[in-house]
C-alpha cells in the first residue's frame, strides 16, 4: 500500500508530506520505504491566519469553520503535486491537521473535567480532493481512553531505533521539543515519552520580534550572542520543566505570551545575546529533562536521536551536544537511519494511517498515558 503522511505543526511554517511503500511481513509487523518527501511553506496571510486561529481572543467561529476547509484544500494540493511529481499513485492519506488547541491534562469545564484536543484540516474535502481514503483526526481516540493524546511519534521511534545494545532518546525539536525514551532491548510498553518544552518556538518568536526575521536561519544570530545563564536557571524553575511525564505543551505554554514575559526578563540585554538564551533554553530543558526523567528510569542511554527543524540549527546543535556529553549521550540524526529530519513525524501519520485502515490501535499508553490501547483517527471515504 502507498500511503502519504502529512504533518503541519505547531511552527505553522508550513506542510510536510512524505510518501512511504508499507507493506506486511507478517503478524501486524509492517515494514515501510519512504519514496518521496516535499515541503510546501504556508503563503505569509494563511500563517497568520492560523496563528490568529490559535489564540482565543482574536479567534472567530466563521473563520475556524473557513481555515478547516481551507486548510483541507491546501493539504489536498500538497499531496497532489507531491504524487504527480514523482508519478505515484496513492492508495490512502493519513493527515495530522494543524493543532488549533490542545490542553492534555483534564481541567474543570461545565461541571466536568475534561482534556481536549483540536486539530482543523477537513478529512472530507481531502479525501475528495485526492480520491483515496484519508485518516485525520489522530488525537481525541486517546484522549478518550484517558491518554494526553500526545505524543503519537512514539509508534515510529519505536519501529525506528530499538536496538538489542544501545539504548536511545528520539529528539524531535519542531515549534515544540519532544522525546521518546527507547531502552535497549526493550518491548513498546516501557517507551516513555514527552515533550521536554520549547523547540523553535521561542526562538522564532524572540528572532521575530527584535530582527523581523521568521526564524534564526543557521543559528547565526545566536551563535553571535552570549547565553544569559542566570535566566535560563532560572526559567528552568517553572513548574513545567518540574512536572513529571507524561505532560505536554504548546502554544498554551510557549506561546507568545511566554515570549512576551522571556524578553521581559532579558531586559536591555543584547538583542544577539537574547536569541543566544533563547536557543540555550530549548538545549538546557531538554538535557534537564533526560537527566530527571529519563536517566533515572531504565536502563542506559547512549544516543540522542534528532529530527524536526530545529535539527538545522547548528547553534543549537552544539549546545545541545555540550549538554548531552556529561551524560555520556552522543547526538545523532535521524536522516542516518533513513528518514530526513523535516519528515519525521509525516512518514509517523503515515504509518499510523495505515495501521488505523487495518483496525489496528497505534497509541503508546506508556507514552501517553492511555488507560488501553487505541485505534486512532476518523476515516474520509473519497
Ligand atoms: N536552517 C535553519 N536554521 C535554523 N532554524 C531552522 C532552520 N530550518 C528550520 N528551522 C526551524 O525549524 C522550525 C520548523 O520546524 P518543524 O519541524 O517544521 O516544526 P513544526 O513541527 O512545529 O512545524 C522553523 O520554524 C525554524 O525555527
Ligand atoms: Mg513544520
Amino acid at each position: 500500500m502507498i500511503v502519504a503522511g502529512v504533518m503541519s505543526g505547531t511552527s505553522a511554517d508550513g506542510i510536510n508530506v512524505a510518501l512511504v511503500r508499507i507493506a506486511e511481513r507478517g503478524r501486524g509487523r509492517p515494514r515501510h520505504t519512504l519514496l518521496a518527501i516535499s515541503e510546501y511553506p504556508f503563503p505569509a496571510p494563511v500563517r497568520r491566519a492560523i496563528l490568529k486561529m490559535m489564540n482565543a481572543e482574536s479567534a472567530c467561529v466563521a473563520d475556524l469553520a473557513r481555515l478547516n476547509f481551507l486548510l483541507g484544500e491546501l493539504y489536498a494540493d500538497a499531496v497532489a503535486k507531491t504524487a504527480r511529481q514523482h508519478r505515484i499513485k496513492l492508495d490512502l492519506v493519513g493527515c495530522h491537521g494543524q493543532t488549533l488547541y490542545h490542553q492534555g491534562t483534564a481541567a474543570p469545564f461545565l461541571g466536568r473535567k475534561l482534556a481536549v484536543t483540536w486539530q482543523t484540516g477537513e478529512g472530507a474535502v481531502i479525501a475528495s480532493g485526492l480520491g483515496v481514503p484519508v485518516v485525520s483526526d489522530f488525537r481525541p481516540a486517546d484522549i478518550a481512553a484517558g491518554g494526553k493524546g500526545a505524543p503519537l511519534v512514539p509508534f515510529l521511534d519505536y519501529a525506528l531505533y530499538r536496538d538489542s545494545h544501545i539504548g536511545r532518546i528520539a529528539q524531535s525539536i519542531g515549534g515544540i521539543a519532544n522525546l521518546t525514551a527507547i531502552p535497549a532491548n526493550t518491548k513498546p510498553g516501557q517507551v516513555i515519552a514527552f515533550d521536554t518544552g520549547p523547540g523553535n518556538m521561542v526562538i522564532d518568536a524572540v528572532t521575530e520580534k527584535l530582527f523581523g526575521q521568521r526564524y534564526d536561519r543557521d543559528g547565526r544570530i545566536a551563535a553571535s550572542g552570549r547565553v544569559l545563564d542566570h535566566l535560563v536557571a532560572r526559567l528552568m524553575q517553572a513548574s513545567f520543566f518540574r512536572h513529571p511525564p507524561p505532560k505536554t505543551a504548546g502554544r498554551e505554554e510557549f506561546g507568545s505570551a511566554y515570549a512576551k514575559e522571556f524578553l521581559r526578563r532579558c531586559g536591555r540585554t543584547d538583542k544577539r545575546d537574547v536569541i543566544a538564551t533563547a536557543t540555550a533554553l530549548t538545549a538546557r530543558s531538554i538535557a534537564d529533562a533526560v537527566r530527571r526523567f529519563v536517566l533515572p528510569k531504565r536502563g542506559r542511554y547512549q544516543e540522542m536521536i534528532v529530527s524536526g527543524g530545529g535539527a538545522n540549527n547548528p547553534t543549537l546543535m552544539a549546545m545541545l551536544r555540550n549538554e548531552l556529553a556529561p551524560l555520556g549521550i552522543t547526538l545523532r540524526f535521524s536522516d542516518e537511519f533513513g528518514v530526513p529530519t523535516e519528515a519525521k513525524e509525516a512518514v509517523a501519520f503515515a504509518l499510523l494511517a495505515y495501521e488505523t485502515w487495518h483496525r489496528r490501535p497505534s497509541n503508546v499508553p506508556s507514552a501517553t498515558g492511555a488507560k488501553r490501547p487505541a485505534i486512532l483517527g476518523k476515516i474520509s471515504y473519497a
